[in-house]
């Protein structure tokens, strides 16, 4: 009777180590595994949103900011260029933006936030085939286009043309204005994009 007892206390020894052992090591296994399905610093930076300091732009100025691997314009629109806006309608194929991306809140003829209608932020693709098009912002003939050009962007991979507001020309390959990202200002200095919690 004593010896059963002790072979039973033994036993339960036995397997209660062997259990705590298995544990351990499956732990020991799990922990690659969970961190090999993380996603890498690169990965997370590729999706993060990116801050742009935009203190230094002036009317007239653009800048480039990448992000998620696009290049991402900051166009400070003049006057002139905000004013070109509701006059060159009969071109576009596209003027409010219905068929086109972009946040409800730059739904509009800026496409722009309401708090900085003369600050455009886009995405710098062509709509047809995903080239980058050249800015092309002064009036008529002095960036090399035709007379009766309002100021823009052109694409030179098929000829797609679009506004000061990334807003397509008619009869152009590319089908849809170039896209908005969501963004929002940290500062009057400052822009978010891919970033727009807290914008209506
Ligand atoms: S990619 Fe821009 S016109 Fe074709």
């Amino acid at each position: 009777m004593k010896q059963d007892n002790t072979n039973s206390g033994r036993r339960q020894f036995l397997v209660s180590a062997t259990v705590a052992m298995g544990a351990a090591g499956v732990t020991a296994i799990a922990t690659p595994l969970l961190s090999s399905m993380l996603p890498s610093a690169k990965a997370k930076s590729a999706g993060a949103p990116v801050e742009v300091d935009v203190a230094s732009l002036e009317p007239g100025m653009m800048i480039t900011q990448e992000w998620r691997g696009q290049p991402v314009w900051i166009v400070y629109r003049t006057p002139q260029m905000m004013k070109q806006l509701n006059s060159n309608t009969h071109f576009l194929a596209d003027p409010d933006s219905n068929s086109s991306e972009q946040p409800s809140y730059c739904k509009n003829i800026q496409r722009a936030m309401d708090s900085h209608p003369e600050i455009l932020v886009v995405v710098g693709i062509c709509t047809h085939l995903g080239c980058s098009p050249v800015s092309k912002m002064k009036v008529g003939a002095a960036d090399g286009m035709g007379g009766d050009w309002p100021g823009g962007f052109f694409c030179p991979c098929h000829g797609s043309k679009y506004d000061m507001s990334a807003r397509v020309f008619k009869s152009v390959p590319a089908p849809f204005n170039m896209r908005i990202p969501p963004y929002k200002y940290l500062s009057d200095k400052k822009i978010l994009i891919g970033d727009d919690k807290g914008e209506a």
